[in-house]
């Protein structure tokens, strides 16, 4: 039996250009997917799979992101008052235990890497679960727990893995393969963002980790990586290096690319038609659309 795996490193320090000027007053995280903000879809999935603490490195403007996880008294008094239970469930449901949410700063934009590792302190000798908010995963059994209970079985560190285009390998970390048995892959080699045509595999690294307090360490050993910036995936790689193991797992689950304009807004519209009260007017809605004219014009 493995040790059980109960923090999380959430890193939302990021600006969140490419959502200007939206994200000029709202951080990307808070943005409302349906009606929650992607960070909360995070959330879910971690409590989901037994995560108690929950460590966001936050940057400079992240202030309501930290109010979200806030108790809302009045508001829960109002709604208790007018009958509104079901919005009050709803509200509840945000709620995090009073001591159960640290946040860190990082001062420096150093890159995915670095940010991970301004949690080391909060971290000590455990191992712990990085979730990319971005990352959006739809599935049955929420894709951090599929992970969590492949691990019972693989220890070491473990990414989560998807296929991708040859064209799409070099906006992501890539697995070099070494053996693949199931969903687990036993990896030989990660690259951050190959060039193109130099990729190991087609298998890109999806925003879900299962990592040892050991790589903390690693990133002492580490260089700047792809783009001039302290990359997550060569502390990770850095294990092998080490003769440790690491193993990629391929999840069952749709995933969107909330990071990206066109993703985010197909997760809206994928999330929307899972919602019985939405359902059939999204459903009415798309299909009137005029999608060939639209391109035509
Ligand atoms: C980060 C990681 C990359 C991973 C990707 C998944 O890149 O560095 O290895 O494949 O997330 O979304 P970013 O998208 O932050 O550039």
């Amino acid at each position: 039996m493995k040790r059980k795996v109960t923090k999380a490193i959430f890193p939302v320090a990021g600006l969140g250009t490419r959502f200007l000027p939206a994200t000029k007053s709202v951080p990307k995280e808070i943005m409302t997917l349906v009606d929650r903000p992607l960070i909360q879809y995070a959330i879910d999935e971690a409590r989901a799979a037994g995560i108690e603490d929950f460590i966001f490195v936050t940057s400079r403007g992240k202030s309501a992101l930290e109010d979200y996880f806030d108790h809302s008294p009045e508001l829960e008094s109002a709604l208790r008052k007018s009958g509104k239970t079901d919005l009050l469930d709803t509200l509840k449901a945000t709620n995090m235990d009073s001591g159960a949410i640290a946040y860190i700063r990082q001062h420096k934009a150093l890159g995915l890497g670095h940010a991970v590792s301004c949690a080391r302190k909060l971290i000590g000798d455990e191992p712990f679960a990085v979730i990319l908010p971005d990352d959006l995963i739809a599935s049955e059994k929420p894709c951090l727990q599929q992970m969590i209970e492949a691990y019972q079985d693989t220890g070491g560190a473990m990414v989560a893995a998807m296929e991708v285009t040859p064209e799409q390998t070099s906006s992501y970390g890539v697995l070099d393969v070494l053996s693949e048995d199931g969903s687990v892959v036993k990896v030989k080699g990660m690259v951050e963002k190959p060039a193109a045509g130099t990729a190991p595999s087609n298998l890109a690294v999806i925003g879900r980790y299962i990592l040892t307090p050991r790589i903390m360490q690693n990133f002492k050993n580490i260089e700047r990586g792809a783009g001039g910036e302290i990359q997550l995936t060569d502390a990770i790689a850095y294990e092998l290096t080490a003769g440790r193991d690491i193993f990629g797992y391929k999840f069952e689950g749709e995933r969107f690319d909330c990071g990206s304009k066109a993703g985010f807004l197909q997760a809206t519209v994928s999330f929307a038609l899972k919602r019985p009260e939405l359902r059939d007017e999204m459903a009415g809605f798309l299909k009137s659309l005029d999608v060939d004219k639209a391109l035509a014009g």
